[in-house]
């Protein structure tokens, strides 16, 4: 691979985005990094505040569906590298609204697809195409772990879309040669996290004395990895991945939801110096998500055999440095659920 590079990060301005576009900017002072976020209520240009002027780094406003500004993206800048995590991303959202996860996360892959493979199809030297998907796709499992051989069964309009675009990843490898690769994560946690998911929805819930929402009897398991260990983890799949091939990543960090709240609760009433026990006083067992996956677990040997990744972070201080984030950030919090959000927010749970 050659030692410069160009590479076009989508939604960059993300939870996850904004994390990766950091590390390359900071970590690869001599790549160029384009970051192209349509800013939908879940991007934030705040969440890039302190790399936004690296001489290295570019921000451009549009969207994965318009052809004619990838078109220009790619033949302007000599992209050699994709980063694909713009999506939407949130199952509850893709219950109420199954078409526009179809539209961003579907037919805006396939045409970031046509247009990486319209300018590289001379050669593929040197490029790659990497696709950011979720374990999400393999659906529900009752006893052992996701390996990338798990049949994929999607179950939510969430993760079917994210199951399509990862099919026509590779059939863009298999049909056209294009250099691609995906990986398929757990459960992220950390800063910059939009609070509709559930990690930082409780810690804000908390601090404001609401309800916590518990679907169900709070008996799901899910597998959480800190965010910056993911963005790591695609650091080394994008250098020493190779081509048409699927990497798990997860932390071998199974927690019941239940359990978890409990653990939030827990920090958040010694951070914010309260009795211990008020904020479980908050926990509210609401109506569970329809179609609700029971158990998610990964099996992340290939990765770390193939790569050399390894989660980093200590789960229990992983959710402190969160916590504590989430308390010094009021700010950015109250920006990011203003408008539209609330209005969604609301909606949602006065169904419930
Ligand atoms: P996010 O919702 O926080 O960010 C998505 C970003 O994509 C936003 O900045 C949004 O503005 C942008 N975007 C949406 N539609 C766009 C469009 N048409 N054109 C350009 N940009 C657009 O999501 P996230 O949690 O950071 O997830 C990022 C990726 O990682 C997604 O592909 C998701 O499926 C995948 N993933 C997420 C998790 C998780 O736990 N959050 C786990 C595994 C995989
Ligand atoms: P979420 O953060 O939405 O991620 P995903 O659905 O992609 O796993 O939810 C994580 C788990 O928490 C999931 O089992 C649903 C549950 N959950 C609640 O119990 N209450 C909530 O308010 C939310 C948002 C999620």
């Amino acid at each position: 691979m050659p030692q410069n590079k160009n590479i076009l990060i989508t939604g960059g301005a993300g939870f996850i985005g904004s994390h990766v576009v950091r590390l390359f900017i900071k970590k690869y002072p001599h790549y160029q990094v384009i970051n192209l976020d349509s800013l939908t209520y879940a991007g934030n240009l705040e969440n890039l505040r302190d790399v936004e002027k690296s001489s290295n780094y570019r921000f451009i406003k549009g969207s994965i569906l318009d052809v004619e500004l990838l078109k220009s993206i790619f033949s302007e800048n000599e992209i050699q590298g994709v980063i694909h995590l713009a999506a939407e991303s949130h199952v509850d959202r893709s219950i109420h609204n199954p078409d526009e996860f179809a539209m961003t996360n579907i037919i805006g892959t396939i045409r970031l697809l046509k247009a990486a493979q319209t300018e590289w199809h001379g050669s593929m030297e040197g490029k790659m195409f990497y696709h950011i998907s979720t374990d999400e796709v393999y659906g529900s499992i009752a006893d052992g772990y996701f390996t990338e051989q798990t049949s994929i069964d999607p179950r939510s309009p969430y993760s079917a879309s994210k199951a399509s675009s990862d099919h026509f990843v590779q059939s863009f490898y298999n049909s056209y040669g294009l250099a691609s690769m995906i990986s398929r994560c757990s459960n992220n946690y950390g800063p910059y996290q939009f609070p509709e998911k559930m990690i930082p929805l409780m810690i804000n819930n908390m601090v404001t004395n609401k309800s916590l929402p518990v679907y169900g009897k709070g008996e799901n398991i899910r597998d959480w990895l800190y965010v910056e260990d993911h963005a790591q983890a695609i650091d080394d799949i994008f250098h020493k991945g190779k081509s048409g091939e699927v990497y798990n990543i997860g932390g071998n960090n199974e927690w019941r939801n239940i359990d978890l709240i409990k653990m939030l609760c827990h920090i958040v009433d010694k951070k914010l110096g309260r009795e211990e026990g008020t904020s479980v006083k908050l926990i509210t067992y609401v109506t569970d998500r329809p179609g609700h996956d029971l158990r998610y677990a990964i099996d992340a040997s290939k990765v770390i055999s193939e790569t050399g990744w390894r989660p980093q972070t200590d789960f229990s201080l992983g959710l402190e440095k969160t916590v504590d984030w989430y308390l010094n950030n009021q700010e950015w919090l109250t920006h990011v659920t203003s408008g539209e959000y609330l209005n969604y927010y609301t909606k949602m749970y006065d169904n419930r």
